[in-house]
């Protein structure tokens, strides 16, 4: 057992809020443990909570073929959410349940220490780009630390509207320069709202 698979069995016991006693499965997440890309959507759906894995609905077959678009299989990079457990009826997840469930997704970050974070959706930008509004930063990268943070629509919105679907087709195809670029990308000692945008 691995520090990463301890997580997996403590999410699917945890009982830290509401949402824990409707689940079918909890869908804490899944990767290679050396995964330089983390992709964080918001919270699992119907499809999701049946099978305890995150993006298997048809959210995740449009990530899938975003994913193949830069030549990477979903097996390559690492999914999660920001809400491991699914809020009913996909209702948008309440600021308690997001407070209880992001000890977990910190806990997986510290061990996987990926190159990237890619934010799937309002949920996960608001972890990085906080109080800034998605139109606005999509498509940007920013650097803290070691980690570049890049924010993208979610699939399940850009997949039936033309012109998100364009764009979030066009924010994928710039991750590949973008992780090359990592080193260049000066780093900052300063908290990630104050640090500027970089468009590549
Ligand atoms: N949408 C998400 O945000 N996460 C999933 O796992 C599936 C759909």
């Amino acid at each position: 057992m691995s520090a990463l698979t301890d997580i997996y069995v403590a999410v699917e016991r945890c009982q830290d809020c509401e949402l824990a006693k409707r689940r079918t499965r909890a869908v804490p997440g899944e990767g290679p443990e050396n995964a330089a890309l983390l992709f964080i959507g918001e919270a699992p759906g119907w499809h999701e909570d049946q099978q305890g894995r995150p993006f298997v609905g048809p959210a995740g077959q449009f990530l899938e073929q975003l994913l193949a678009s830069i030549g990477l299989k979903r097996e390559q990079v690492y999914i999660a959410n920001v809400i491991k457990c699914r809020p009913p009826g996909n209702r948008d997840p309440l600021p308690g349940e997001v407070q209880a469930c992001s000890k977990w997704l910190d806990k997986q970050i510290e061990l996987l220490k990926p190159k990237m974070i890619v934010t799937l959706g309002r949920y996960s930008m608001a972890r990085y780009f906080p109080n800034e509004s998605i139109s606005k930063v999509h498509g940007k990268a920013r650097k803290h630390g070691d980690i570049i943070y890049y924010a993208m629509y979610h699939p399940a919105a850009a997949l039936h509207q033309g012109s998100l679907r364009k764009t979030i087709e066009a924010d994928m195809l710039k991750i590949p320069e973008l992780l090359k670029e990592t080193e260049q990308i000066t780093s900052k000692e300063a908290e990630p709202q104050q640090l500027n945008l970089f468009q590549v």
